[in-house]
């Protein structure tokens, strides 16, 4: 897909990391620290569109977030339903359209139902688009997408030879929404952790040692900031770049 042109970031991409520690820090369970993260990812919804960032996308539960406790995998999903059942209205006020990537159709009914809710309700709203990354991970992406692909080419839908880039990502769950520009990891960790992988090709990353539930709408216009210093290049000499550069 394309990439933004200016140095705004269209397509911000963020894992929500640390709120293990922080919970840990405060001598608290675990999930009282993903609960002050539903706090923070409100916020965060919120500073997007107050940002002008088009698409936000969210890393909530990745395909290895099922092997933690049972009672943590199930707290997580009580606090899943919650936020959809109680943010959808929000996200119809301010005309944000709730889209997910991942296996969503393993996440529990409950979750699912509301999913559907939420995504009903807020389908034709086209300036915000938040992205939920749920039960998500690029690797088992990229063999769905393989999966498609080859049934395409058996049906005679795609043709072998005709393979591109353009024509496979066609068939990633990310199929209409445009590559991150910027990717922001909290909590200190440097790691990309199977999340956006091809679609982050030319992504700028942005990591900060601030705790998820700590992260601010400052500290996200921060890296929204250090974005925009950046200078991104695509494979090209920056030599090249400077003719494009409206001076
Ligand atoms: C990483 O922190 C966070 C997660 C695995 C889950 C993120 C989930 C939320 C913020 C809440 C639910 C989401 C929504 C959209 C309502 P960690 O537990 O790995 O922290 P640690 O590395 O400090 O242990």
């Amino acid at each position: 897909m394309t990439h933004a042109p200016a140095n705004h970031p269209v397509h911000v991409g963020i894992i929500m990391d640390g709120n293990g520690r922080w919970a840990k820090q405060r001598g608290l369970p675990r999930i009282e620290g993903h609960r002050r993260g539903v706090e923070t990812v409100r916020t965060i919804i919120d500073a997007a569109k107050d940002l002008g960032i088009k698409y936000l996308t969210l890393y909530a539960f990745s395909v290895e977030n099922w092997k933690r406790p049972g009672d943590e995998v199930s707290g997580l999903m009580g606090l899943l339903e919650f936020f959809l059942k109680k943010e959808t209205k929000t996200l119809v006020k301010n005309q944000v359209r709730l889209l997910t990537i991942g296996r969503t159709q393993e996440l529990p009914e409950a979750v699912r139902g509301q999913l559907e809710n939420a995504k009903k309700a807020t389908a034709h709203f086209t300036d915000h688009t938040l992205i939920l990354a749920l039960n998500y991970g690029s690797r088992t992406e990229i063999v769905d997408a393989a999966r498609a692909y080859a049934a395409a080419v058996a049906s005679g839908k795609e043709k072998l030879n005709d393979s591109s880039w353009a024509t496979f990502s066609r068939y990633l769950y990310t199929a209409d929404i445009p590559d991150p520009d910027l990717i922001i990891r909290t909590s200190g960790e440097t790691r990309v952790s199977n999340f956006l992988l091809p679609q982050a090709a030319y992504a700028e990353f942005v990591f900060i040692p601030t705790l998820w539930p700590d992260f601010t709408k400052a500290d996200f216009a921060a890296a929204v900031a250090t974005f925009a210093k950046r200078e991104r290049r695509f494979g090209l000499t920056s030599e090249q770049l400077k003719p494009a550069v409206a001076r």
